[in-house]
């Protein structure tokens, strides 16, 4: 009689975190693989594409996530060199530890390196928050989305449309399955830790009434390459929140890229004001507390538009295109794009009406890395298929 594999026969699942947006998303996965019956066996590698105590080490104990098993250690660089460096770093842990699976999430450059390197040895390489397409092939993490999921053996979709992104482009519907949203499932479980916005405040050494506004206040964060990188498009992004400060006080979070350009072109004294809170990059239930409480969000972050719809909070878009586009569809998400004058008529819009507060999408109910754990056991378990 031959015996069925069982999950404690097969090698771990590599579950593969590299920048800030991965943390989030993987936190509830690891729960759910180690609550799942049997349990999953997984092996946790950083590639250490963010290595900063605000950009890394904060959000790992905010987040209660483990110790990586492995730091590849990888760093900055030029798009090139981190993607080599992070495919280099990893071939040799994929060879000692001959995984069942690579699981990536999201987008960024490690997601993308490690998929490729999985891909090229024959290892099954797993998606999560597959099929988001922004169409917008100058952004990096587009090029990253679309060539993870052409080498995706099992990809998890975080909203209804990705299926047809991916089935446009070749991709096998069955391969394909509908969860909802990981960052989500963090969001939920940890809503009731936020930390409280005087507190942030205080941490950073302002002023803790700063934002204590009879209209309230405004969050920022910006760091797109295309946003920031550019003179001709950061200063005059920055002069309109300027202009949007002295309707509303802005909690301004940022990203050492940001701030590394806004000192490269001088532009810190557009910022500067008693009525912006400038902040380092801020821990995870920092951020969900300035979220919550805030009456609108400004990004150009992914990740922030999903979070805001899921609190109902409207949230402005500093882009042209957005790849998640049911925040917009059905959550409080709106594009503006990076024309000041829309920009602040949008706020007065929100300022007279309170914006837009929508509804919250289909299965992004907290529980999208259980439904994950189910069926990648099952998968994991059934006779591999060509
Ligand atoms: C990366 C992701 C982006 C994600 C963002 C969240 C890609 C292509 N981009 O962009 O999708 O939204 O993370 O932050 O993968 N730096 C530090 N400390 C760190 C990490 C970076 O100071 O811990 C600085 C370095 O100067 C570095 C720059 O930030 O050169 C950019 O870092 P990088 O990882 O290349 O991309 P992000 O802009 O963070």
């Amino acid at each position: 009689m031959s015996s069925q594999p069982c999950l404690q026969d097969i090698g771990p699942v590599i579950c593969v975190v590299g920048a800030r947006p991965n943390f989030m998303k993987m936190a509830p996965l690891l729960r759910a693989f180690a609550a799942h019956q049997p349990r999953i066996p997984t092996l946790l590698v950083h590639t250490g594409q963010h290595y900063d105590k605000d950009m890394n080490d904060r959000l790992f104990e905010d987040l209660q996530l483990p110790k990586p098993d492995i730091n590849l250690g990888v760093g900055s660089g030029s798009h090139t060199l981190q993607t080599a460096e992070v495919m280099r770093h990893f071939e040799p842990v994929v060879d000692e530890y001959k995984p069942s699976c690579v699981l990536v999430v999201g987008d960024v450059n490690s997601t993308l390196a490690c998929s490729l390197v999985a891909a090229k040895k024959g290892i099954r390489v797993v998606h999560i928050e597959a099929g988001l397409r922004s169409y917008d092939r100058a952004m990096p993490e587009e090029i990253n989305r679309v060539l993870t999921d052409q080498m995706a053996d099992r990809l998890y979709t975080t909203e209804r449309s990705a299926l047809g992104n991916l089935v446009r482009e070749g991709i096998a519907a069955d391969r394909v399955s509908f969860v909802g949203n990981v960052m989500i499932d963090s969001l939920l479980h940890n809503r009731s830790m936020a930390r409280p916005v005087a507190q942030t405040l205080a941490e950073a050494g302002l002023p803790t009434d700063l934002l204590a506004n009879a209209d309230g206040y405004a969050v920022v964060t910006l760091h797109r390459p295309s946003n920031v990188d550019q003179l001709a498009t950061l200063q005059p992004l920055l002069k309109v929140l300027r202009d949007v400060s002295e309707r509303l006080p802005l909690a301004f979070a940022m990203h050492p890229r940001t701030r590394a350009n806004i000192e490269r072109f001088h532009l810190m004294e557009l910022v500067r004001s008693p009525r912006i809170a400038l902040l380092p990059p801020q821990g995870y239930l920092e951020m969900l507390g300035l979220m919550a409480g805030a009456k609108l969000v400004l990004t150009d972050s992914g990740g922030l538009q999903e979070e805001t719809t899921a609190l109902g909070v409207p949230c402005l878009t500093l882009r042209e295109n957005t790849e998640r586009p049911i925040t917009i569809e059905q959550g409080s998400n709106t594009l503006v794009g990076v024309d000041t004058k829309v920009i602040v008529q949008h706020v007065e819009e929100v300022l007279l009406s309170g914006g837009k507060s929508g509804r919250v999408p289909e299965l992004w109910d907290g529980k999208a890395a259980e439904r994950i754990a189910d069926d990648l056991a099952r998968w994991l378990l059934a006779p591999a298929q060509s």
